[in-house]
């Protein structure tokens, strides 16, 4: 049985403070990312700046500036986007670098607001466009999305990986705006095969799952950034539980909201002292590095999660008591605001341990969901995955 952790919690002047800090931080970088992306992890705290639009994590700090137009009205964070929705319609306007699952990270945080928010035309045909490219990844015979690579490239062929789950949202919602079913449908039987496969009995998950193309049967687990095939790589398993509520929000299917209560119960149990996870959750002492990351966007898939769970769930206390509880730490112990020669806002985050990239750095979608769960934990919710 779970010990349910009192913490004090993180109430509405530390999230305003928080926020503030972010705002700061992202300020000073809006003169060097007008016309490049911020790499996907720091070197020596710095984001090296990337010219071409063609890695899964550009939309990252886009999705900041959606933040922050949304909780300070200020236009200057719209100038700010329009250079970089303009390299987001050039992506798939000018194919070339849409052979990738990530469609649905790179769309929801850059066109999709701009759709939601502010009725963009030019933003709706690029985000319908992505949703297509995503689409055609859809493989009816094994009813998954395959996550890299040609389809036809035998290294990738039927792959599909935990963190789909949130490329998924693209999928909905481009099924609500068209009122086209197909969309719909695939992310519906990509996140049953995902439950079905990638979600271990023991409430772990594989970071990739092989399916058969011609038969549709399984074929095996394998990791791509964790510990080893049979670990729980941390930022997989947070990539459940905010996917699985999010599917649960956009199907009503009750079972993803079990599946995301059951991830996120081994999450908790395999949390240090401090509440912010290890890189992969084989650890749970000693020096391995933490990954701030994981544990940003577990906050946000407990705050789906809440959303939905009815106020007498047996467990709900505890999952708030465990947000509060990671969310004081990382606004206490894992900020960068005493280093101010960092670029990010959240310091120890590990993209890849395995491949020594990014390890004990900033990571720039560590950054965003930091700055997801303090406005969720403000305004409630985040449009831009619902
Ligand atoms: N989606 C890739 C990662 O989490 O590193």
């Amino acid at each position: 049985m779970m010990m349910e952790q009192r913490a004090a919690p993180v109430d509405r002047d530390l999230v305003l403070a928080q926020l503030d800090f972010c705002r700061e931080k992202v300020d000073a970088l809006l003169p060097r990312f007008r016309n490049s992306f911020p790499a996907p992890s720091s070197e020596g705290l710095a984001y090296p700046a990337q010219e071409e639009n063609f890695d899964w994590t550009t939309s990252f700090y886009s999705g900041m500036l959606w933040l922050l137009w949304e909780h300070t009205g200020d236009k200057k964070y719209l100038d700010a986007l329009e250079p970089h929705l303009a390299s987001f319609c050039r992506r798939v306007e000018e194919p070339g670098n849409v052979d990738t699952h990530d469609l649905g990270f790179l769309y929801s945080l850059s066109c999709g607001p701009a759709v939601l928010l502010r009725e963009d035309g030019r933003a709706r045909d690029c985000f319908l466009k992505a949703a297509d490219y995503l689409l055609a990844r859809y493989i009816p015979k094994a009813g998954i999305i395959q996550a890299w690579g040609d389809l036809n490239d035998p290294a990738n062929r039927g792959r599909m990986i935990i963190d789909c789950l949130l490329n998924l949202p693209l999928l909905y919602q481009a099924s609500r705006l068209t009122g086209r079913g197909e969309y719909r449908a695939a992310a519906y039987s990509h996140a049953r095969q995902a439950q079905k496969y990638l979600v271990r009995q023991d409430d772990t998950t594989f970071h990739t799952f092989y399916m058969d193309v011609d038969t549709g049967e399984p074929r095996f687990g394998r990791t791509a950034q964790g510990y080893s095939d049979s670990s729980c790589w941390a930022r997989g398993q947070a990539w459940g539980v905010y996917g699985f509520a999010l599917s649960f929000h956009h199907t009503r299917d009750r079972s993803f909201l079990d599946t995301s209560c059951r991830l996120l119960d081994y999450f908790l149990a395999r949390l240090p002292e401090d509440g912010v996870c290890y890189w992969d959750l084989c650890f749970t002492q000693g020096d391995e590095p933490r990954d701030s990351s994981s544990a940003a966007i577990l906050c946000c898939g407990i705050l789906e999660l809440l959303r939905h769970l009815p106020l007498t769930h047996p467990r709900r206390g505890e999952y708030e008591a465990a947000l509060h509880r990671i969310m004081a730490s990382l606004a206490r112990d894992y900020t960068t605001r005493d280093t101010p020669r960092a670029d990010g806002l959240l310091l120890h985050g590990v993209y890849s341990k395995p491949d020594g990239i990014g390890v004990d750095e900033c990571m720039i979608w560590g950054d965003y969901y930091y700055m997801e769960a303090l406005f969720r934990l403000l305004y409630g919710t985040c449009a831009y995955w619902i």
